[in-house]
């Protein structure tokens, strides 16, 4: 299959939402990452982004729309926790988890009754959801497993060939996925970290926000146990997405947490000592409280080090006490199949 090049100009959108609107797969960007879209409403164009992807079909899809009304056609009933969360996150970095109506299948939501929505505040991704006049699955337009695509490029490397067209727009401004959010319990319940943290949904909804205690239990577990590794089988999270190895870098990975100038020793000594066995090492080490910075970079930073053929990554850990910070470390964590030392 030959994957149309396009811009993000009104004639090139024009014919991406015609190839969403008869099935088709489209690449674009949104403001966290790029999104691989399909008809979210049309069961075959769902398989299909399963296919292109190398994904289990068990995960469940985001559903973008680009009007918030536009939830209506999505879920029955908008409680006043939703409405609240509409009003101060969208459009923006938040998936919502809610009831979901029978009219969306069941292949978009992985069979599951519930279904994860949001409205991207991406122009290209608004008016691609706009001209198309559906809603939009889209996950993120990598292959599965590989770190999430923040870059046009990064999309190429993986997916050219393999889908209809890709919209090549901007790098994306955030960097790492949105906050998945679950409305569908009691009690508001984070699933996936995001720069939208707890502490802002907590001050919008005026009530304690939970994180899914699989997220906390993979950041404890590291922590109890460092030289053990955790396997990601051993968690039962509540976002299915979240038990499949992810945003692995091809080279090894290892995450170095500890006191800040410890950390930049041993990633120092480590480089050193693996460099004269032969081995090409990358290093990521943000700035200490460069949170947002180090979520814009992270994933890009993978990819880039994997271009170069370095053979082992070393990775200073960032606290995970900042909300942005823990958002961070998810995907740090999961990208070195918790490989983690402490010192
Ligand atoms: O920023 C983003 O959210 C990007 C861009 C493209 O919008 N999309 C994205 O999609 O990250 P994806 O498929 O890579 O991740 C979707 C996450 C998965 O962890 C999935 O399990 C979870 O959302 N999810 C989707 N529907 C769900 C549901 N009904 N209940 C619980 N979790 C759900
Ligand atoms: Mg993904």
């Amino acid at each position: 299959m030959n994957t149309l090049k396009l811009t993000t100009e009104a004639k090139d959108i024009e014919t991406a939402a015609q190839i969403i609107a008869r099935g088709g797969l489209v690449a674009f960007p949104t403001e966290t990452v790029y999104g691989l879209g399909a008809n979210a409403l049309d069961e075959q164009a769902v398989a299909a982004v399963y296919e292109a992807k190398g994904r289990p079909s068990d995960n469940p899809m985001i559903v973008h729309i680009a009007r918030a009304s536009d939830i209506g056609q999505l879920t029955p009933m908008l409680s006043p926790d939703i409405v609240a969360i509409i009003e101060n996150f969208w459009p923006g970095p938040l998936t919502i988890v809610v009831k979901k109506k029978p009219s969306v299948p069941d292949r978009t939501t992985g069979g599951l009754d519930t279904v994860a929505v949001r409205m991207p505040d991406a122009k290209p991704a608004l008016d691609l959801i706009n001209r198309a006049g559906v809603p939009i699955a889209a996950p993120s337009a990598n292959l599965s497993g590989s770190p999430s695509p923040t870059r046009a490029k990064d999309v190429i490397a993986d997916l050219d060939g393999r889908i209809d067209a890709i919209i090549q727009g901007e790098d994306c401004r955030v960097g790492i996925e949105s906050t998945v959010l679950d409305l569908t319990s009691k009690e508001p319940t984070i699933l996936r970290p995001g720069i939208i943290t707890a502490e802002s949904i907590e001050a919008a909804l005026g009530k304690p926000v939970k994180y899914d205690p699989s997220l906390k239990e993979a950041a404890q577990h590291v922590q109890l146990d460092p030289a053990a590794g955790v396997a990601e089988a051993d968690f039962q999270p509540k976002s299915p997405g979240m038990k499949y190895r992810h945003y692995a870098p091809k080279a090894d990975m290892l995450v170095v947490e500890g006191q800040r100038d410890r950390v930049k020793e041993e990633i120092e000594r480590l480089r050193v000592l693996n460099e004269r066995l032969g081995n090409q090492v990358g290093v990521i080490l943000f700035e200490e409280k460069a949170f947002i910075e180090a979520a814009h970079d992270f994933f890009s930073r993978l990819r880039d080090l994997d271009r170069e053929g370095v053979d082992l990554i070393l990775a200073g850990a960032l606290s995970d006490t900042d909300g942005v910070g823990f958002a961070v470390m998810n995907r740090m964590l999961k990208s070195a199949g918790y490989n983690i030392v402490r010192v």
